[in-house]
């Protein structure tokens, strides 16, 4: 894992991600998500880059990660070349109408607040331009070498993602479509911007990334630019160390190991089956992840972490695995 590797054509296409300006971390709930934006956002500061993290829904699960309390709208600074925020849609709204109307708006905006509310439920893709404009905006300032995106899952993502064009198609002239093709520009352009997917090797997170790579291809401007596939077991032992234990279930070595341990073994050899069938089952998902999905869309593999640490231990250590595994 930690030798120098030879540097492929792959692994120059997986160095490219870090030297994306925005980076969507999405995928279905659960998987990694915010596992993947903390340890790529920790990576990225870590090699020098001024870095942006960005919380889309809002749980605090960065603010746990980085053990830094709550990261708002606002940012927070998390290291000298890392700062955290998260959306607030309202507040992106607030900011907006600051910047680009000149409208002095002044603690909440009440009444801005409730047109808006019904704007945005009565028409789609409100919500989604005031998050994807926010991004694109800090984007836009060129503040920061790169902006990562804790993002939202597969059920929302490519609507956010596609807001722009949606909007654009609908206003055809005037100042809303010229306040949205600078955010097409940035999104459809791939050495800027890229969407990471990450998977376990399960079916179902298997089957929601290959639709999900589907959907960003035919739905979005927006380009996938990885994989990762996070939770991968090891190889705890050898075939021949398996048939070792199963030899051990039958007699007379199952009743010697009884007498040796004073004790019933069935479980560890229980435990040992276990390993084997959950890392079989989960290299056919993955079989099927890397067949099916563009052969250009490198794979990055994240092992399952057993030992139970959380916050900035763990970012750290996922910061190292994916160094790693990005070449660095
Ligand atoms: N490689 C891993 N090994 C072990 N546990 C993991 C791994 N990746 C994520 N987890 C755990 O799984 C849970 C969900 O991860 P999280 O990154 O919060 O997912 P999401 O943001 O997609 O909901 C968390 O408790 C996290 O610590
Ligand atoms: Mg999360």
């Amino acid at each position: 894992m930690h030798q120098l590797k030879t540097v492929t054509e792959v692994d120059i296409k997986m160095q490219n991600i870090l030297d994306k300006k925005l980076i969507f971390v999405t995928g279905k709930g659960g998987v990694g998500k915010t596992t993947v934006a903390t340890g790529l956002a920790w990576l990225a500061q870590s090699l020098g880059k001024k870095t942006l993290i960005c919380e889309v829904e809002p749980k605090g699960d960065v603010a746990n990660s980085f053990e830094c309390g709550s990261t708002p709208f606002s940012k927070r600074e998390v290291t000298k070349q890392l700062e955290a925020m998260s959306m607030d849609t309202e507040a992106s709204l607030r900011e907006y109408l600051k910047l680009h109307l000149k409208l002095p708006v002044v603690g909440r905006i009440g009444p801005v607040a409730k047109a808006f509310e019904f704007v945005a439920t009565a028409a789609p893709g409100v919500r989604e331009i005031l998050t994807v404009g926010k991004l694109c905006w800090e984007v836009k300032e060129n503040h920061y070498d790169i902006v990562i995106v804790d993002a939202s899952p597969t059920g929302h993502i490519v609507g956010q993602l596609a807001a722009p064009e949606a909007i654009n198609e609908l206003v055809k002239v005037g100042p809303i479509r010229s306040q949205t093709g600078w955010m097409l520009d940035i999104l459809a352009n791939p050495s800027k911007t890229g969407v990471v997917i990450v998977s376990t090797a399960e079916e179902m997170p298997v089957n929601e990334t290959l639709d999900l790579s589907q959907r960003i291809y035919s739905e979005t401007k927006v380009k996938l630019v990885g994989i990762v596939v996070n939770q991968v077991l090891p190889e705890l032992f050898s075939h021949q160390e398996e048939e070792l234990f199963e030899k051990l279930r039958i007699d007379p070595y199952f009743d010697k190991l009884k007498g040796v341990i004073n004790g019933d073994p069935t479980p560890i050899f229980d435990a040992a089956r276990l390993a084997v069938t959950l890392r079989r089952s989960r290299a056919s998902h993955l079989e099927r992840l890397r067949s099916e999905i563009n052969k250009n869309v490198p794979l990055l593999y994240l092992p399952y972490r057993f030992n139970r640490s959380e916050g900035l231990k763990s970012v750290r250590t996922t910061a190292t695995y994916l160094s790693d595994e990005l070449g660095f």
